[in-house]
């Protein structure tokens, strides 16, 4: 008997998850490691938001909700998607909770691809979107982001790639990996292309606040004609430091929206009820709390992006936003596994190789930002340690 599905045995496990449980290991045996790969805020959950959750539990609100999530938090999801993102979306049938940005990613999916429908997507990039393409029976077909075009898809690339098999094109800005963020013009381009090839677009805005230098957030549900073919993703893990609550949603047409919700009722039936109360506390509350955040990430982004720039063989463009530096590792001759590797066996400093988010990420390693100054300083001086002595 075949024990394993197809499906299971065609997701490859990732590199992710071999550099946490290394770097993991080697902390637990007392070697002081400095996490650079960690993919999420470093500070805590704001209080106002532990304090709403804590009376959530007491006012015995720990049953299910409804799949889809409370009235109240969808409410307060659409005027925030109203007042930061310019859509307007009908709270009772437009937006859907779901437990975190992945699960909206996952039940999107499922909703929108039948076997063999093809998905755009830039890459390098989130390796579980291809996940998530495959156990939807799709396939991700990538355009590459070159550091040359500041990370951004060429939109020719993007055209050339479309046929009459294309369902949807998956975009992610500010990016994860490489920081990179669409601008306006690429937005009304790609904008041009969904119009007249009859296309989708899925649109993760996890990281709309980590932008740096005054540039905008520009949400592609947002421009004229768009809203009926865009299904905007986001999430409270990054924006309010609540990765572990498990918090995100889906915005957009209704039709999909509802079919969404019917994932969510086979599924998972809810997202857990006392974070949508702690989510409705973080976006009715006070947001002072996520400026100081990003203003401290801006802070950080710029002592890894000139530390990097000094390192021999290094070179970094510097990110527009997420918290991720993706500097050039090509002129030291290793590839970015056996980087990794060595400046987690040498210098104690985990990374992510380049490769772990797509071939097109070869020749760069991840550096995450989310980590105090000081320990970015102290990676940094060990990093060049280590590659001094790289022939
Ligand atoms: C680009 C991007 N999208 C989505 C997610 C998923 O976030 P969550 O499920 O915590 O909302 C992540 C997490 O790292 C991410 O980097």
């Amino acid at each position: 008997m075949k024990v394993l599905s197809s499906r299971s045995e065609e997701l490859k496990p990732s590199a992710f998850a071999d550099f946490f449980a290394e770097a993991v290991e080697m902390q637990r045996s007392g070697e002081d490691v400095i996490h650079l790969h960690v993919g999420e805020p470093d500070q805590a959950t704001p209080k106002h938001i532990l304090d709403a959750a804590r009376s959530a539990m007491e006012e015995g609100f720990t049953h299910y909700t409804p799949p889809g999530g409370f009235f109240e938090l969808r409410e307060a999801i659409s005027e925030k998607l109203k007042k930061d993102n310019k859509i307007d979306v009908d709270p009772s049938r437009e937006v859907c909770v779901l437990s975190g940005g992945y699960n909206a990613l996952y039940s999107a999916f499922q909703v929108l691809i039948s076997p063999g429908d093809e998905v755009i997507v830039p890459a390098p990039c989130l390796p579980q979107y291809w996940g998530q393409i495959i156990l939807a029976g799709g396939k991700a077909v990538s355009i590459g982001l070159t550091e040359d075009n500041n990370f951004r898809p060429d939109l020719e690339e993007l055209k050339s790639k479309v046929n009459s098999k294309t369902k949807l094109i998956l975009l992610n800005s500010p990016q994860n990996p490489t920081g990179s963020i669409l601008t306006r013009e690429d937005i009304n381009g790609i904008a041009e292309i969904v119009e007249n090839n009859d296309l989708l677009v899925i649109t993760d805005e996890v990281y709309e606040k980590f932008i740096y230098n005054n540039h905008p957030h520009i949400s592609f549900a947002s421009v004229s004609g768009m809203k009926e073919r865009t299904l905007t993703v986001n999430s409270f893990s990054k924006t309010y430091a609540m990765t572990g609550w498990r918090v995100g949603y889906a915005a957009g047409d209704s039709v999909i929206i509802d079919k969404i919700r019917g994932i969510c009722e086979h599924t998972i039936w809810c997202p857990n009820s006392v974070a949508q109360r702690a989510a409705i506390a973080a976006l009715k509350g006070p947001q002072d709390c996520v400026r100081e955040m990003v203003e401290e990430f801006r802070k950080r982004r710029d002592t890894i992006t000139v530390g990097l720039n000094e390192i021999d063989r290094f070179s970094c463009s510097e990110p527009k936003g997420a918290f991720y530096a993706f500097p050039s590792i090509e002129d030291l001759g290793l590839s970015s596994m056996e980087l990794a590797q060595l400046f987690l066996r040498k210098a104690k400093v985990a990374v992510i190789p380049g490769i772990a988010f797509g071939p097109q990420g070869e020749g760069n390693l991840r550096f995450s930002f989310a980590n105090s100054r000081e320990n970015i300083s102290r990676a940094l001086e060990r990093i060049e340690k280590a590659v001094r002595e790289i022939p």
